[in-house]
């Protein structure tokens, strides 16, 4: 059971409040899992009466629960509910906020920052102006969600507003893919096992791929979306930490300090892309209408508040090479894709062959790579492949695959906002960023944005509900290099 405490939630009309925060808390009061004294205090700018507050929170929490809403839980869960109206740049609203903290029975306190970067300076402001960030009687922490800044110069920016309010120790930076159960198995695959450890280095892998693919679109996202694109949304953040957890070193121990120290040392270790480099080893797009289920789906460009003539992508591809001993000349190569031919997120580590063709000479024609597929979602999974005799007289091989699920059908699913809130209340950071984190993140993507933000005349485009434009392979090191879209062996692209 966790430690008691009282969650704020700045922005709690918002998006992520609805379909993931809410439905969360209450999916960990289900699991018995708060205290009976944690209490959730949601602030926002509309007006809600407190019975009409929690008939919305009760609305949007029906939609996610699992199972159905268990209206015993929920009536639980209501109760620790109240609903605080004000502006964040409003100091009414934490001198109010601060009468409510002094009546918790606990002081502990989590502040989760569900709302835009620009309003994370004053917040933070605020809550040490009020004294609401002082831990002489108990914690206090900070939750901020991403995106932490628009580039290197913004990430910056923010950190030393925040910094100035907020010790770092009291801050939590989310990057929500890390409390992806499967992103989490990535270290336990690596370091609990000895089996793979040996080959895990340039002597025995070609390649990896990092892949995260969506059928969806960008929705109702279109603001903020057409001036991020996919490579700030998905690349600088999810893709770059899983590469940071496939790549890094063995920690000391297996606690935040020692793993964060392990990841950045990948991230400093990231060569950069020199600006006259960025063409051969960065490739963007923008989806064309096209067809998705059977639906047809309109033009990235005629989606809700994004320009007509927006060249911002949303779909990226980047590769990467690591200058360390374990790395030195392996190509990563990341993608991501909205409205691509299937929802999937994978790494995908490709073997060399083995050093001589011992079969010349008998129907074996060709070897093929073994692969290590770690699938993220929607399996979550793992898969070795093997080349194998075939039954029969002659000497031919076939592809075989070593498939473990890491879930039973009898395991719930939990979502990763579940992890990570309740990690806020144990005091536990292994999974969230620490600021070094971000800006050796942001070092790495930056000379590439910097590039396409001066290029904005064309971008090329590729039909919604497929793997994307072909001219992608340009980024690729060597000719017999291929995406590997699914887990499936044969739809590798041609
Ligand atoms: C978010 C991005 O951080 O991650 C979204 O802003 C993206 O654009 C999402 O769709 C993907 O996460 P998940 O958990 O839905 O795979």
């Amino acid at each position: 059971m966790a430690e008691s405490c009282t969650y704020v939630i700045f922005g709690a009309t918002g998006n992520l409040a609805s379909i993931k925060l809410l439905p969360a808390l209450y999916h960990l009061d289900r699991a018995e899992r708060l205290p009976a004294s944690v209490r959730i205090l949601c602030c926002g700018r509309s007006e809600y009466g407190q019975d009409q507050w929690q008939t919305t929170v009760r609305t949007w929490v029906g939609a996610k629960a699992r199972g159905g809403l268990d209206p015993a839980v929920f009536e639980r869960f209501a109760a620790r509910i109240d609903y605080c109206r004000g502006d964040l740049r409003d100091p009414a609203l934490y001198a109010g906020l601060k009468s409510q903290l002094a009546d918790s029975p606990t002081h502990n306190a989590a502040f989760y920052m569900s709302v835009g970067p620009a309003e994370f300076g004053t917040i933070a402001e605020q809550l040490s102006v009020h004294g609401m960030l002082d831990e002489a009687a108990g914690w206090r922490r900070v939750v901020v969600e991403k995106p932490f800044g628009h580039d290197l110069v913004s990430a910056q920016d923010l950190q030393r507003k925040i910094g100035k309010f907020v010790d770092e120790s009291q801050i939590y930076r989310i990057d929500h893919y890390l409390g992806k159960a499967t992103v989490q198995n990535v270290l336990v695959f690596r370091f609990a096992n000895l089996m793979m450890e040996p080959l895990w280095n340039r002597n025995h892998i070609d390649h990896v791929q990092i892949t995260h693919a969506e059928t969806l679109g960008v929705g109702s996202r279109g603001g903020f979306y057409d001036s991020a694109g996919a490579l700030r949304d998905m690349i600088q953040s999810h893709l770059l930490q899983l590469l940071t957890l496939v790549a890094m070193e063995p920690p000391a121990a297996m606690e935040a300090e020692s793993l964060r120290d392990e990841k950045v040392k990948v991230l400093k270790s990231v060569r950069p892309i020199p600006k006259g480099a960025v063409h051969s080893q960065a490739f963007r797009a923008q989806y064309a209408a096209g067809e998705i289920g059977g639906q047809r789906v309109a033009a990235y460009r005629e989606e809700g508040k994004v320009s007509a003539q927006s060249t911002t992508e949303t779909y990226a591809a980047l590769k990467l090479y690591i200058d360390n001993w374990r790395w030195r000349g392996v190509p990563f190569y990341l993608r991501t894709g909205k409205r691509m031919a299937e929802a999937r997120s994978m790494v995908s580590i490709c073997f060399k062959h083995p050093p001589l063709q011992f079969f010349r000479g008998t129907d074996v024609e060709r070897l093929h790579s073994n692969w290590v597929i770690l699938g993220i979602q929607p399996e979550e999974s793992l898969r070795v492949e093997i080349t194998a005799k075939e039954p029969g007289l002659e000497m031919r091989t076939r592809q075989l695959s070593l498939d473990a699920h890491f879930r039973d059908e009898q395991h719930e699913k939990t979502d990763a906002y579940e992890d990570l809130l309740l990690d806020v209340v144990r005091g536990d950071r292994s999974l969230f960023l620490r600021y070094d984190e971000v800006d050796y993140a942001w070092r790495v993507v930056d000379p590439v944005l910097s590039v396409w933000a001066s290029e904005t005349d064309f971008v090329p485009t590729y039909a919604a509900g497929s793997w994307g434009p072909r001219e992608s392979r340009r980024i690729f090191d060597r000719e017999e290099h291929r995406w590997r879209h699914t887990l499936d062996p044969q739809p590798l692209e041609d």
